[in-house]
């Protein structure tokens, strides 16, 4: 049975790439942070399939600002497969806080990395790279596209980004970053913008609010469905040479457009219900990312297949059913491991 080491499991992608795993018969380890409450909403329905009964999900406690725990638990663990997930993944709150987004998506990395080499070094290791990376640079872009950062979080990941690059070639390591662009699903954080509207919308629906305050309405992203970009990250760690690779559905859209589309799925007019509040623009702002992910088409075989408007709808349906059924923050989920 093949192991895997998810790190950064109770966010979105770690949540889906677990699913993932578990129905292709891995043993999966978990690396979850202690809280003051739980925080495992996204993996708990895992917990209740017939087949996790022989404990095939195992969750450990750590963090990736703590070396020693993670040299501790992969000298236990010696996983198969290494898929670091976890980082401070908001652009916005990195300009509020970029030391602490230095020390976790930057040098979390280098200590992921160097525990690695020193007790697994044969295990392929997947770093969750960003188009954020891109910033200022013309769209469309690929793995050859300068990477010209624009905000604390990019400037991390850009670091580890190259620190994957390095151990690869330094060491001879399976190391390689996934460059993705946006991905979203109903199990989005509440706080990246699809989710935010997609939730507003439900619950202007409802009557329980009657306003959605946003930031930039005319940036453009290049937004795909979540659980395909885990199965692009897995194919990178099957394939024969370790590569870099974008994934994205090469499709671009604005924000604007996003929330026409969402408030008209619910018959809303969001004229009446968006405004515009400054404390949501960012120092510096990404204009544009669309992604060129030919290079994973021919290698992998991987190819986006939900397209923007199924995606915006797929989301507000999903929030529109948890405001009816009066459920918490992530969807029922229905999906089993065969
Ligand atoms: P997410 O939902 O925000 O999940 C982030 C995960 O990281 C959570 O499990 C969080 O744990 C964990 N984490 C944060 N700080 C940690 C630390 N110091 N030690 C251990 N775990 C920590 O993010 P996501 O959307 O799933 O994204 C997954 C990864 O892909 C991230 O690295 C993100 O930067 C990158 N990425 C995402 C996208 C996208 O569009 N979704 C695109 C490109 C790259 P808690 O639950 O305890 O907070
Ligand atoms: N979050 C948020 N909230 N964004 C807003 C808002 C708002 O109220 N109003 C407008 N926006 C704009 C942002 O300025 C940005 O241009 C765009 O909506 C998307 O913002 P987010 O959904 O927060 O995502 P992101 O593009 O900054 O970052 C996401 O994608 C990256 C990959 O390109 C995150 O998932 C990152 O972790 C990921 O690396």
């Amino acid at each position: 049975m093949p192991t895997a080491f998810i790190t950064g499991i109770t966010g979105q992608d770690g949540s889906y790439l677990a699913e993932l795993l578990l129905a292709k018969g891995y043993l999966v380890y978990g690396l979850i942070r202690r809280s003051s409450t739980f925080n495992t909403a996204r993996i708990d329905h895992l917990y209740q399939d017939p087949h996790v009964k022989d404990y095939r999900l195992r969750l450990v406690y750590g963090d990736l600002n703590d070396g020693a725990r993670l040299h501790a638990l992969l000298a236990e663990i010696k996983p198969d497969e290494i898929y670091n997930l976890a980082a401070q993944a908001h652009v916005q709150v990195s300009f509020e806080m970029p030391e602490g987004t230095g020390q976790t998506d930057a040098l979390g990395v280098t200590r992921l990395l160097e525990s690695v080499r020193a007790v697994c070094p044969a295990a392929r290791f997947y770093q969750a790279g960003s188009s954020e990376m891109f910033g200022s640079s013309p769209a469309p872009q690929n793995e050859d596209t300068t990477l010209l950062p624009r905000s604390p979080y990019a400037i991390a990941k850009l670091y580890a980004h190259h620190m994957t690059r390095n151990y690869r070639e330094a060491y001879g390591m399976f190391a390689v970053s996934g460059i993705l662009f946006n991905h979203e699903s109903p199990r989005r954080g509440a706080t990246f913008v699809t989710r935010k509207i997609t939730r507003a919308v439900a619950a202007i629906k409802a009557g329980a609010q009657d306003k959605l305050f946003l930031g930039n309405l005319d940036a453009r992203r290049d937004w795909g469905f979540a659980p395909e970009y885990v199965e692009g990250m897995w194919r990178m760690l099957q394939a024969t040479t370790p590569r870099d690779y974008v994934l994205a559905t090469g499709e671009v859209h604005s924000v604007r457009e996003f929330v026409e589309r969402a408030f008209a799925r619910a018959g809303l007019d969001w004229q009446q219900h968006v405004e515009i509040d400054p404390r949501y623009l960012r120092p510096t702002e990404v204009d544009v990312l669309q992604g060129d992910a030919s290079r994973a088409a021919k290698d992998l075989g991987w190819k986006a297949q939900t397209r923007f408007h199924e995606l915006a709808d797929l989301m507000v349906d999903a929030d529109l059913q948890a405001q009816q059924q009066g459920r918490g923050e992530f969807e029922v989920v229905t999906r089993h491991f065969t």
